[in-house]
């Protein structure tokens, strides 16, 4: 039986642990970018498997504390998908967000039905991508 843990530290995490994400990116920031960008979030669940130590999911909110947050990045690894992971880290987070107004983010509309199933509705949006800034480094 796989045993799965939450936390939202990134104590203990090396970038060792961090392999194997950005996955459907063209231009993958590497396990030290996503390290950074995990310490850079203002909330953050990871999802650790026991067994190896991996981080295999993980997901980040930027906020301002009082009325509104953004979650920038939710990803499952691909040889952990389907095993409720995602929906989980989605739980916790937005557990977490409870007392603010606004919870935001952008996604594809093939994704829309996860979410619904988590509470949350479509809406539309306005976006800008700089590609060339894709992989951080
Ligand atoms: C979206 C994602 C985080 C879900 O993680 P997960 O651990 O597989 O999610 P769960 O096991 O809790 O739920 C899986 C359900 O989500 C649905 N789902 C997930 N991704 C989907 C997609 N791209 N298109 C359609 N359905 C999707 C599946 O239908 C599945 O439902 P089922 O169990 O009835 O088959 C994961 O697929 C992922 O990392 N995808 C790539 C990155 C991404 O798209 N992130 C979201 C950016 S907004």
């Amino acid at each position: 039986v796989t045993s799965i843990s939450y936390s939202d530290t990134t104590d203990h995490v090396t970038e060792a642990q961090l392999q194997g994400f950005f996955s459907h990116w063209s231009n993958r920031p590497s396990p030290a970018a996503l390290l950074r960008i995990l310490n850079g979030s203002d909330h953050l669940v990871l999802a650790r498997d026991n067994t190896s130590g991996d981080i295999v999911g993980y997901i980040t909110a930027i906020s301002d504390g009082v009325s509104c947050a953004y979650i920038p990045h939710l990803e499952v690894r691909p040889d952990w998908q389907g095993q409720g992971i995602g929906s989980e880290l989605v739980r916790r987070l937005l557990a977490r967000l409870n007392h603010l107004y606004m919870i935001d983010l952008m996604c594809d509309p093939d994704v829309q039905p996860f979410y619904e199933r988590l509470g949350m509705r479509p809406s539309t949006g306005m976006v800008i991508r700089n590609y060339g800034r894709q992989s951080i480094e």
